[in-house]
């Protein structure tokens, strides 16, 4: 009887405090949950093919090594102690809108160690640190990974990922159709430059870049060094190759 009067008598309670977490939920957590109301963020894409301008160039620009960090916070290495104090990664981020401002590259190419792990607690910012001047440019462009690069919270796999999300990316996982067990490393892919517009190689590639993922550390016979092309991105590699030689 007892607790039979105390289940009716806590009834009203019980909706009192549905009611409750309902408008706790409606007012606090539901605007956050309603995509509706917000700006969906969604990739920006180049203008592809890539292809050569009118004048016959393709002009690429290659940076390796920024090691780019946590921004105005790490300060630079290799610099005279008079310019230490004044030099952080923001330097690299000058240096690099300057090139671009400069070179007017029509495709830039970011060939590894370009964000420094040990000295970084978020990879994905220090990945928009390091590619920001890239994505400002809104040309397209390729990045592949160094051995520093996974030393902080991603793996290659989820850098490569992340990089092939971002704006003007034109970066890839692995080469589609191929399972990732079938090809060692991430960032493994080609691109093709087409003929420029009204040419008669406009719809025909003239240029194939290969990107490969030339690993991270290694230790071989007990020896430390680095990684290196493995067999199976060599017959991806070849594969292609054949392709092209029908
Ligand atoms: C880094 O940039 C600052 C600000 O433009 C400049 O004063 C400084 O000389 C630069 N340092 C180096 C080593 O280039
Ligand atoms: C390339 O493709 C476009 C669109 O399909 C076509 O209009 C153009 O004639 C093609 N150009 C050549 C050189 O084949």
């Amino acid at each position: 009887m007892g607790s039979e009067g105390g289940k009716w008598l806590s009834l009203p309670f019980l909706i009192a405090f549905i009611a409750a977490t309902l408008y706790l939920l409606q007012t606090l957590i539901s605007p956050r949950l309603m995509l509706g109301h917000e700006v969906v963020k969604i990739k920006r894409k180049p203008d592809l093919p890539l292809r050569f301008g009118s004048d016959g160039t393709f002009k690429i620009l290659q940076v390796a090594d920024m090691h780019y960090a946590k921004g105005k916070m790490t300060r630079c290495r290799d610099v005279l102690p008079s310019e230490f104090e004044y030099c952080s990664d923001l330097n690299t981020t000058r240096f690099i809108r300057r090139m671009i401002e400069v070179e007017k590259p029509d495709f830039l190419v970011f060939t590894g160690d370009n964000i420094f792990g040990p000295s970084t607690a978020d990879a994905a910012e220090s990945l928009l640190g390091a590619f920001g001047p890239a994505i400002e440019s809104r040309l397209p462009w390729a990045a592949i990974l160094g051995n520093h690069d996974q030393e902080s919270t991603m793996t290659r796999e989820e850098l490569m990922s992340f990089i092939s999300l971002m704006d003007y990316s034109v970066s890839q996982i692995n080469p589609p159709g191929i399972a990732t067990e079938n090809i060692d490393g991430y960032g493994n892919y080609n691109l093709q430059v087409h003929g420029a517009f009204g040419s008669d190689l406009a719809n025909t590639s003239v240029l194939d870049l290969f990107f490969l993922d030339s690993g991270d550390r290694a230790t071989l016979n007990g020896i430390r060094g680095y990684g290196w092309i493995k067999e199976s991105q060599l017959h991806w590699l070849r594969s292609i190759y054949e392709v092209f030689q029908v």
